[in-house]
């Protein structure tokens, strides 16, 4: 939840930027750049991978009801989207900055999915799923969930910049 309240500052700083993309009618693919990072490595790979190879996961080991495994499965296909969408956006952006003007289009709409998505899955989380999913843990097993986060944020920062090193290695 605390990770939540980060991604929604994010989509604030792009909702601004999204009116001043759309008035102005051009767009700084620089921008887009910085926020497809954000959302790839910490809305995507830091929390929902948190989300799916560590709390999904050990519910998958508890007798949910119906209802709340319906929703952990809309959940991971929300994350899926989430990617789909993101990638959608990489794609527009990368035609923009080679001169495709048409590509426009594309990054303000995917902006604008996300945006409106991402508040939704995380009302969905806070309110609804996360609340009903503590109720399957111990105390200690949440305390041993705590623990494998700490152990795969510790890592984030080395696989990201592993990430970039080849991503510029690759390049050339
Ligand atoms: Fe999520
Ligand atoms: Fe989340």
């Amino acid at each position: 939840m605390i990770e939540h309240r980060l991604i929604e500052r994010m989509l604030v700083v792009i909702k601004n930027v999204l009116a001043k993309i759309e008035s102005m009618n051009k767009v700084d693919p620089l921008f887009v750049d910085t926020a497809v990072d954000f959302i790839r490595i910490y809305a995507d790979r830091t929390h929902h991978g948190k989300e799916e190879n560590i709390l999904f996961r050990d519910l998958e080991k508890k007798l949910l009801s119906a209802e709340d495994r319906q929703v952990m499965e809309e959940l991971i296909k929300e994350h899926r989207f989430g990617r789909e969408t993101t990638k959608s956006l990489i794609e527009a952006n990368n035609l923009y900055r080679n001169g495709d003007e048409t590509a426009f289009s594309g990054i303000v709409d995917n902006l604008k999915i996300l945006i409106e998505f991402y508040p939704r899955h995380i009302d969905k989380e806070d309110k609804l799923f996360f609340p009903s999913s503590r109720a399957y843990f111990t105390d200690k097993e949440e305390q041993a969930m705590l623990a494998e986060f700490w152990e795969f944020d510790r890592k984030m920062i080395h696989e990201k910049y592993n990430s970039v090193v080849e991503e510029l290695k690759s390049r050339k």
